[in-house]
């Protein structure tokens, strides 16, 4: 189908005229072409997963639907709210306007969640987790997908995102492995079953200043939530009320861990450090060198 004068014309047109951003690094006009293409023949895919299925035939129906879904692309609709699809990790995720489409830079905080959840349940036998801002349920779904053993609770205070978070979860075919609850940060689960009874609390919470939310790109600000992105006069408002309130949470020796915005690790490293709650700070750089995961230990 590459091969086909359709898929040559179309390309040309998203080469000519699709604007991306730089958190979507798997999208391309190529990917983008080849998602829009498998959305049209009804099979919707991420375009992760489109760039390596093969394009199936068009008939004329599928082919008009295709040139509507490229429109509406060029005319700044995430693709992922076209497809109602995200890669994340292995996963292929519904997406839509209801959370944040998870972006590949947090897969770093979902893998480092996933080798620490490993290591507790490696050591006692099951661990418990608490996904805050989970949005999705991305990084909450990720760890239930890749460690047995794990019994893990999410929130965001967003209903329409915790609903979605569900869906993810029987999409996923993960059906009970995640409790989701909604509310306020750590506020739905704040009793004893969960006071220092928790060995790994993750969280991926909004850390754009309120300023630069103002200025973002049309495809995040007409699209996507608010309420994922701002944090604050100084973008760590939710970040530095987690750090406060976690270690009522995390049993002695459990784990807190968070993605972070760039140039924020110094700032959060002295809080962290500044916490007598926290024995040992670790920052977690990505393929750049920049840190974007702080880790901190009861
Ligand atoms: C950056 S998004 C992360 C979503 C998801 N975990 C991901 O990685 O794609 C931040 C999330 O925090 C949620 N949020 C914002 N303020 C919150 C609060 N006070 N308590 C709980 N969740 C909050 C938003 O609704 C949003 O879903």
């Amino acid at each position: 189908m590459k091969n086909s004068s359709l898929y040559q014309e179309l390309l040309v047109q998203l080469v000519s005229g699709l604007k991306t951003l730089p958190d979507k690094p798997e999208e391309t006009p190529e990917t983008t072409l080849c998602a829009l293409w498998h959305a049209a023949a009804g099979a919707p895919k991420s375009a992760v997963l489109a760039a390596v299925t093969d394009l199936p035939s068009l008939d004329k129906t599928a082919e008009k639907t295709l040139r509507d879904l490229i429109k509406q692309r060029l005319n700044g609709a995430p693709l992922a709210h076209i497809t109602h699809r995200q890669r994340f990790v292995d996963m292929e995720m519904l997406a839509g306007p209801e959370a944040l489409v998870p972006r590949k830079e947090t897969e770093l905080l979902a893998r480092t969640a996933i080798d620490l959840a490993s290591q507790i349940v490696a050591q006692q036998g099951k661990a418990t987790m608490i996904d805050v801002c989970t949005g999705s349920g991305n990084v909450a779904l990720a760890v239930a997908q890749h460690v047995r053993g794990v019994q893990v609770f999410a929130a965001d205070i967003s209903e329409d995102a915790v609903a979605l978070a569900r869906r993810n979860m029987q999409h996923l075919r993960l059906d009970g492995r995640v409790q989701f609850a909604a509310g306020d940060l750590l506020a739905p689960f704040d009793n004893p079953e969960f006071h220092a009874r928790v060995d790994l609390l993750s969280g991926n919470p909004p850390y754009i200043t309120s300023a630069k939310v103002k200025e973002m790109p049309n495809e995040i600000s007409a699209h996507e939530p608010t309420l994922a992105f701002d944090g604050g006069a100084f973008g760590v408002a939710i970040i530095m009320r987690l750090v406060k309130e976690a270690p009522r949470f995390l049993r002695p020796g459990g784990w807190f861990v968070s993605e972070i915005g760039l140039g924020q690790g110094p700032v959060l490293g002295k809080l962290l450090n500044k916490n007598p709650a926290f024995k040992e700070v670790r920052m977690i750089e990505d393929a750049s060198g920049a840190v974007r995961v702080v880790m901190a230990r009861c």
